[in-house]
């Protein structure tokens, strides 16, 4: 290598991201393991690189290391929320976030995820449906990028940032029992992810636990986890003679709302809509919205530091941050009206 070797080079070199480097050459990278450490320490002495002060801090001052965040769906009011939280956090710490939506395709997210890691990119929030921490560890290989996973998989071990899904459907359908609904539905996604299934759970538990007759295979309406999926949910919804719903989560009853509005159905006259999530949209819905509130921005921000203090200081424990979530009742809720 003709040119004088840089810090850059090292990491390149060595698979990992320039502030691992920096650790270790710093005897700050305990936390690396000893296979990493000796790969840097010889690439150092092969090339005798010397770190070069003014280009160091002004490397590390430019480089400011980047943390990559991969979300299912970034035009989900949820997930855009989710990553403003992220972003709080890196521009205060100097970091650069690389956001990248896959859309929910499986494919694409590891695509994404065998990308973001060949930049060296110092540290990973996952949000995905389908990745399991198998695929994440065989992409991330030796090159020990910490990594937050975020909402989706209780399945899977590793730092994780959750809220508690199952008491959320259990506040939705106490919610729709303390008003006297009977007949109830819900709506939920065909593909469904661990958080999925517990907000469910908790749901149908609550409802078979105050024997409202509720019958999964017949009061279960699947749709697209979106707004025109709620939307196209519309007709069957009516034709079920439920007196309330169930929406999985805001984007599906927004969509919902819009199809009953068109047709002149009154909310929460003729159907009481429940949703779940509590995104900014919910105040600017009419009738506004009743939900279940999860955290969103702090969610975001909490993965973000978990990330951070996984990167400048590792603790190998596992960690788990499980966040609380509460009934927000507002206008699209009411007692069934007595025919
Ligand atoms: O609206 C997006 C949904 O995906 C949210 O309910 C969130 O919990 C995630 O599961």
């Amino acid at each position: 290598m003709g040119k004088k070797v840089t810090i850059r080079d090292i990491a390149r070199l060595a698979g990992v991201s320039v502030t691992t480097v920096s650790q270790i050459l710093n005897g700050k990278g305990a936390r690396f393991s000893k296979k990493t450490q000796h790969r840097v320490l010889k690439l150092r002495d092969q090339y005798g690189y010397v770190p070069d002060f003014n280009a160091r801090s002004l490397i590390l001052q430019k480089s400011s290391s980047m943390i990559g965040v991969l979300v299912p769906d970034i035009s989900s009011p949820f997930f855009g929320t989710f990553v403003k939280g992220v972003q709080q956090v890196a521009q205060h710490e100097k970091m650069v976030p690389l956001i990248f939506s896959a859309n929910r395709d499986p494919k694409l997210e590891q695509e994404y995820l065998s990308q973001m890691i060949a930049r060296s990119i110092d540290g990973l929030i996952i949000a995905s449906a389908t990745m399991t921490t198998d695929t994440i560890s065989r992409l991330i290989g030796s090159r020990e990028i910490p990594y937050i996973l975020f909402d989706k998989n209780y399945a899977q071990h590793g730092t994780r940032v959750l809220t508690d899904d199952y008491r959320g459907g259990t506040l939705a359908a106490q919610h729709l029992v303390n008003l006297g609904h009977q007949r109830v539905i819900a709506l939920k996604p065909r593909q469904q992810s661990e958080n999925f299934t517990q907000r469910m759970k908790g749901f149908y538990d609550t409802l078979i636990k105050n024997k409202v007759n509720f019958d999964q295979k017949r009061d279960v309406i699947v749709a697209s986890l979106s707004r025109p999926g709620g939307y196209a949910a519309t007709a069957a919804v009516l034709a079920s003679g439920a007196t309330a719903v169930f929406a999985g989560n805001d984007d599906m009853a927004i969509g919902l709302l819009r199809g009953l509005t068109e047709r002149k159905i009154r909310v929460p006259d003729r159907l009481s809509i429940i949703g779940y999530d509590d995104i900014y949209m919910d105040e600017y819905v009419s009738p506004r919205l009743t939900t279940i509130h999860q955290p969103i921005l702090d969610l975001g921000i909490q993965s973000a530091k978990m990330l951070l203090s996984k990167i400048h200081d590792d603790h190998s424990s596992e960690q788990i941050r499980r966040f609380p979530v509460k009934l927000v009742i507002r206008q699209s809720t009411g007692q069934p009206r007595q025919n």
